[in-house]
């Protein structure tokens, strides 16, 4: 399929394109981030205070609003919380067509109150070339417009201005290195990229692999879509670079990249704007489910703080604003719409994140109802050797899976393999990739106890609190990370031997 001989000036042309792009957005990771959008699209949507209290309990560092609510920039205000403000599509005719009218919209909704409130970006439109196109010819002057404004009141170097895009203007976006932008949109596109250029700015990007697993009838695994390992051989190869992609968010960043590089601007780096994954959906949405969005989410995040970067820009962490807070119960459409949420409007988390042992806290990670189990559908081979190892190697006490003991019944492997997979993971407080056992394991918010066998019970919060916030993109995510001899990455076999060696 690859072949060598032919390609390697064109190989060596790439990789060379590469280094050099890397370079070039390097600076990208200085200010990477994790945030959270805040929609406002519910019955009772909590006041302004409550919703930065929330913001507060929960270390949540940058966050972007769909507008510049007064009430909101005011409560947001000496918290040292970093805000994206938006201009909605309704005003952003109006302030395209009139210098005047952006000058007035930024006197009113930035400069009285910054420094107070740390805005920090301005998002003019939210998806335009789809949501609306009478207002694309107008949109990169709008940008202009509003920069314009921020020089005049020398706030433009605090200050970016940008505007998030839907990721389906990218066509041809696997494999990402042959990606590029819809090319009708090119008038628009072209002079928008050299605008972030020139301002150093991001390219916004909207990234949902929800919808592009949806849409892809069945091409794109679940797996894939939500960050969960994949066997090698499901991994997609980008022929081109021979670049290996575990996860469609990775892709479609740098299926960005390329389509920037397409139109030779490789010094904008790519900022997402939205991502997520809804809790709930109707019966023709069968994968908008709790475990699915903590899946998506929690792997989201961990990802993020991992500073993994991308295969194109491996170390170079990509800020993501996380869609979104609350669940907006009034917001039309299908059920997976109203549900996108990590709280109700309570504050009550929807679900808890799985981010034990990465250091963070986040959606008060506090609670222990979190349970590591057998993957459905797992090879019973691969769930009777990691079973082994548990209750070997991994020293679990398996003694209540004896015949006559709580949970020997039911004798199947599955629920054998559950209850030492589970037993370990506690064992291990919980920590990053305890709870992988070379994929055939999973995390679950029920509690798998059945009967008389109750399963590992409560402990506490040892490992998961490092009370660090979710913005340090220090290298303490990782240096901070614990050393645990966990089952993950490591060949079966060869832990099994190494195990069988030094015990
Ligand atoms: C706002 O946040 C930026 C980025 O972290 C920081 O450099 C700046 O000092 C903050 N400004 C204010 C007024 O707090
Ligand atoms: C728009 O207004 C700003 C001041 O707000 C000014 O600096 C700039 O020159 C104006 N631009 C145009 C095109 O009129
Ligand atoms: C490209 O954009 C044009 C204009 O918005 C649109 O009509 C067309 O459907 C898009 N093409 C694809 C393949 O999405
Ligand atoms: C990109 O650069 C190449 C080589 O300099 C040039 O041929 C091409 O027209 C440029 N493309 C665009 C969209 O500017
Ligand atoms: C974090 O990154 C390292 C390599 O940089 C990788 O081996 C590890 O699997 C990552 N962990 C997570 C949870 O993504
Ligand atoms: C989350 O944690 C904060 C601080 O520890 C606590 O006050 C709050 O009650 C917790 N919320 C939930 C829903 O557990
Ligand atoms: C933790 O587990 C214990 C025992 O199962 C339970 O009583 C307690 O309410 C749980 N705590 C949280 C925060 O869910
Ligand atoms: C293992 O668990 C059983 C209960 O299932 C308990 O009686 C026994 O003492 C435990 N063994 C060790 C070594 O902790
Ligand atoms: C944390 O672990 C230590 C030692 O294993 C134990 O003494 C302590 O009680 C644990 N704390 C909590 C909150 O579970
Ligand atoms: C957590 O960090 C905050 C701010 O850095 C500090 O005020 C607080 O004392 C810390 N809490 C603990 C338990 O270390
Ligand atoms: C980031 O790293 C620098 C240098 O290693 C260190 O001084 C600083 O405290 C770190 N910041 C955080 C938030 O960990």
């Amino acid at each position: 399929m690859i072949k060598f001989g032919g390609k390697s000036m064109k190989l060596l042309q790439l990789v060379i394109l590469v280094v050099v792009s890397v370079s070039l957005v390097v600076s990208a990771d200085e200010d990477a981030f994790l945030g959270v959008n805040i929609g406002t699209d519910l019955s009772d949507m909590p006041h302004p205070t409550q919703v930065v209290a929330l913001l507060k309990a929960q270390q949540i560092r940058h966050i972007r609003l769909y507008d510049a609510d007064r009430g909101m920039l005011l409560a947001l205000a000496n918290t040292g919380i970093k805000v994206a403000v938006t201009i909605p599509n309704e005003q952003l005719l109006g302030i395209g067509q009139s210098n005047a009218t952006a000058a007035h919209w930024v006197a009113q909704n930035i400069v009285a109150h910054y420094p107070a409130t740390n805005i920090t970006t301005i998002c003019v439109g939210s998806e335009v070339f789809d949501s609306l196109p009478n207002a694309v010819p107008i949109l990169v002057t709008a940008l202009k417009f509003i920069q314009g404004a921020l020089v005049a009141s020398r706030l433009d170097r605090q200050i970016k201005v940008s505007t998030p895009l839907a990721s389906t203007i990218i066509l041809d976006s696997f494999p990402p290195s042959q990606a590029f932008f819809n090319r009708s949109l090119n008038p628009v596109m072209v002079p928008l990229l050299k605008f972030l250029q020139s301002t150093g700015s991001s390219l916004m990007l909207n990234i949902y692999p929800y919808y592009d697993y949806m849409n892809s009838n069945g091409v794109i695994p679940l797996d894939y879509a939500l960050f969960n390992p994949l066997p090698a051989n499901k991994e997609a190869v980008d022929a081109n670079t021979l670049l290996h992609y575990t996860n469609v968010f990775d892709a479609m960043v740098d299926a960005a990249y390329y389509a920037m590089a397409f139109l030779n601007v490789t010094n904008v780096p790519v900022i997402v704007t939205e991502s997520g994954w809804p809790s709930k959906g109707d019966t023709k949405e069968p994968d908008a489910t709790l475990d699915n969005a903590n899946t998506y989410n929690s792997n989201l995040i961990k990802h993020i703080i991992n500073q993994t970067g991308t295969p194109k820009h491996p170390g170079i962490p990509v800020s993501t604003y996380i869609y979104e807070l609350y669940n907006e119960d009034t917001k039309p459409g299908s059920v997976s719409e109203k549900n996108w949420g990590l709280f109700d409007p309570n504050g009550k988390p929807i679900y808890t994140l799985q981010l034990a042992g990465s250091g963070r806290t986040f959606a008060n990670d506090t609670a222990n109802q979190t349970h590591c189990i057998a993957k459905e559908g797992a090879d019973s081979k691969m769930l009777q050797a990691a079973l082994d190892w548990a209750c070997g190697p991994g020293k679990v006490n398996c003694s209540a899976l004896l015949q006559g003991q709580p949970c020997y019944e039911p004798d199947n492997v599955a629920s054998h393999a559950t209850f030492a997979f589970d037993s370990y993971y506690h064992m291990m407080g919980k920590g990053d990739g305890t709870c992988d056992f070379n994929g055939v394991a999973m995390l679950t918010t029920t509690d798998p106890s059945h009967g008389s066998c109750q399963f590992f019970a409560s402990d506490g919060m040892n490992g998961t609190f490092l009370n660090s916030t979710l913005s340090d993109m220090n290298s303490t995510s990782s240096s901070t990370r614990r050393g645990h001899s966990g089952y993950a990455g490591v060949g079966l076999l060869i832990k099994a031997l190494l195990a069988v060696l030094f015990l």
